[in-house]
């Protein structure tokens, strides 16, 4: 797949902070996605890392100075050539220039000089993240169209947890590609999206699960952020970190899966359920824990759980609804049953006996079948990617029913 970034002139703005060695990797992300890099150092990122690891990741001398003889109007050229402008690490001093239209060194002049989208990474000590000060910056920014990715919460350099870590680099390049290709598209716009497995219990100590690892949910949720949308991200129990922007609600079972979509309901205008929501939950609540002296023969009676997404189809309420289906054999039969049983308006088909498909790996093989019959199959590609081509046709679905 050809990346939204190849040939085009990013320019990189790499302000003081300890991140800034993590500039190295997202040179190197973007290149190998086909972009032109331009590095741009602050002093300040001077004495964290030196200019000749980004020139060398960059293959292109990095731009220091403002007033170079020879460099005269570079801000200017530079500043028309950007297809794009990134800082990251971007330091509160930077921040705060940016949001007063202070313009003293050359990032910050290229930055006010610019027609291109700005996407800026901080990173910074939780205390300054949570200054007023600095966040009345951030929504400033964020009024005139500057886009934000992160911080997230972690350790920091002080060896303390906070937040005010920088996003990783992948995310912060996956946010960048979105941004150029797509910006604001869902701006106003509320999704809720449902990830990973649900966990049913049994007694205290066990439950009932899946081998759903939340990646794809994850992946809708942070793709859906960076094309503007609002994102309630309700989540069973998985590893992953969720989005800093993501309003995010963590779940145990499919029942208070069930509750916390039902109560966000109203206030969205779609629902991705992508989680994988067992359809089966022990009937009887245990106190304690079952023991093996119950014998040597042990039944465990089940119910079935509600059905989130054909309670929602019901209610429709004119919301797009996207719902998910793994199968094991006649994938395409199944997956329209659900759809129009479900009342859906686009239904994501996987054959979890493929490999490179479905649970816990990284890519996924889908086909992507909308209410009028439509289908597209994409290969083998990334959560990521497959989660580009759902928002695409989710602002099809959108034109036509807005229309
Ligand atoms: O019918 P099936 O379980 O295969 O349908 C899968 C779709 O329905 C997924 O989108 C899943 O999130 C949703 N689902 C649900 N409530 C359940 C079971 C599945 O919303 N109890």
């Amino acid at each position: 797949m050809v990346s939204a970034l190849k040939d085009k002139n990013i320019l990189l703005g790499i302000t003081g902070s300890i991140a800034a060695y993590k500039a190295a990797e997202i040179i190197r992300l973007l290149r190998k996605r086909g972009a032109q890099v331009y590095p741009i150092m602050t002093r300040a990122a001077t004495y964290f890392v030196h200019p000749i690891t980004f020139q060398t990741l960059a293959s292109r001398r990095v731009v220091l100075e403002l007033f170079r003889q020879e460099d005269k109007i570079k801000h200017i050229s530079l500043a028309e050539l950007a297809d794009a402008l990134l800082i990251a690490p971007a330091s509160a001093n930077i921040i705060a220039k940016l949001a007063n239209g202070i313009a003293d060194d050359i990032l910050s002049t290229v930055a006010l000089a610019t027609k291109a989208p700005v996407l800026i990474a901080p990173a910074m000590n939780h205390q300054m993240y949570v200054n007023p000060i600095l966040q009345q910056n951030i929504d400033k920014l964020k009024r005139v169209g500057v886009k934000f990715i992160g911080p997230e919460k972690g350790q920091l350099a002080s060896g303390k947890v906070g937040i005010g870590r920088m996003s990783e680099p992948s995310r912060i390049v996956e946010c960048l590609e979105s941004l150029i290709q797509c910006r604001d598209e869902f701006k106003g716009k509320c999704f809720l999206v449902t990830a990973g497995p649900t966990r049913e219990r049994i007694d205290e100590v066990r439950f009932i699960s899946n081998y759903s690892s939340g990646k794809m949910g994850y992946a809708l949720a942070e793709e859906g952020i960076c094309r503007g949308a609002r994102i309630i991200l309700v989540s069973g129990p998985t590893s992953l970190v969720p989005p800093a922007e993501a309003e995010f609600y963590r779940v145990e079972s499919a029942e208070e899966m069930r509750k916390k979509v039902m109560e966000e309901f109203a206030r969205v205008d779609g629902v991705l359920m992508a989680a994988a929501v067992s359809d089966f939950r022990p009937e009887r609540k245990r106190e304690g824990k079952i023991k093996k002296s119950v014998g040597e023969r042990f039944t465990l009676e089940l119910r079935q759980n509600p059905d989130i997404l054909s309670e929602l189809g019901k209610r429709k309420e004119g919301k797009i609804l996207v719902g998910f289906c793994a199968e094991t054999e006649n994938l395409e039969e199944e997956a329209k049953r659900k759809l129009r049983e479900k009342n859906l308006d686009l239904i994501v088909a996987n054959d979890i006996t493929l490999e490179g498909a479905g649970f816990g790996v990284d890519t996924n093989i889908v086909v992507l079948i909308d209410r009028y019959g439509n289908l597209t199959h994409l290969s083998k590609r990334s959560k990521r990617e497959v989660a580009r081509a759902v928002w695409d046709k989710i602002k099809e679905i959108t034109k036509n029913l807005y229309r």
